[in-house]
């Protein structure tokens, strides 16, 4: 499984020759202004909630790709409305795609469109493909039902916000990666704008404390599982 970061909570994951898009915000991110949007391929686009921080260009790629929009039922039913192919999901449930089985589980968040459209609630995914499981948590507080993961998943990487503020901050991030057994984290959703600006030493270092591996990806930086 490859991994690109693309800046704040977006991510391309490929899996069996599939894209998975997470998260499009591109072309709103100052920091992320050297990715071209147009380039990026995309099969799927996986939404954790509708804030405009993680979907401002999801309807443009899957209109450019013909990607199928997976998200919680109000935000799916908000991109069918549209005309683009969704896969509606729900808290709890799973799905087995082409490339892997995908879980829609519980994030402590809110989750509303640019224009207040009511976008239901926030999520995170736990998507297992070749033989590797990573957990997207999405824009999140520390929540105990992050313990209930590892009791059916046994975690590769976890992708975990932690510019604090609007989520998780370091300190509740490395409670996290206990709640869901992982020691891999791969920091996400922070530095994109004032209230998340965070020091990557500091956190590292956190981590590294606490017997942890804290990865800070370049934009455009790509990993293998
Ligand atoms: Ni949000
Ligand atoms: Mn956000």
């Amino acid at each position: 499984m490859k991994i690109t970061f693309y800046g704040h909570n977006c991510l391309l994951l490929e899996i069996q020759g599939k894209h998975i898009l997470i998260d499009p915000f591109i072309t709103g991110n100052e920091l992320a202004k050297d990715i071209d949007v147009n380039s990026i391929k995309a099969d799927y686009i996986f939404l954790t909630h509708a804030h405009s921080d993680h979907t401002l260009d999801a309807e443009a790629i899957a209109k450019r790709t013909g990607a199928v929009i997976v998200s919680n039922f109000e935000i799916a039913t908000h991109y069918e409305e549209r005309g683009i192919e969704v896969h509606p999901m729900n808290h709890g449930g799973s799905w087995k795609f082409e490339f892997g089985k995908v879980k829609y589980v519980t994030a402590i968040h809110t989750s509303s469109f640019g224009d207040g459209k009511y976008g239901g609630q926030p999520g995170g995914f736990v998507i297992q493909g070749e033989h590797k499981n990573v957990y997207i948590a999405g824009d999140t507080a520390l929540t105990m039902d992050m313990k209930l993961i590892p009791l059916y998943t046994k975690l590769d990487l976890a992708v975990l916000p932690i510019g604090d503020n609007f989520t998780m901050g370091i300190d509740d991030a490395i409670i996290a990666s206990n709640f869901v057994e992982c020691d891999k984290v791969l920091g996400v959703h922070y530095d994109t704008f004032g209230f998340i600006e965070i020091d990557h030493e500091e956190a590292k270092r956190k981590f590294y404390d606490a017997g942890k591996d804290l990865m800070l990806l370049e934009i455009g930086e790509s990993i293998e599982l």
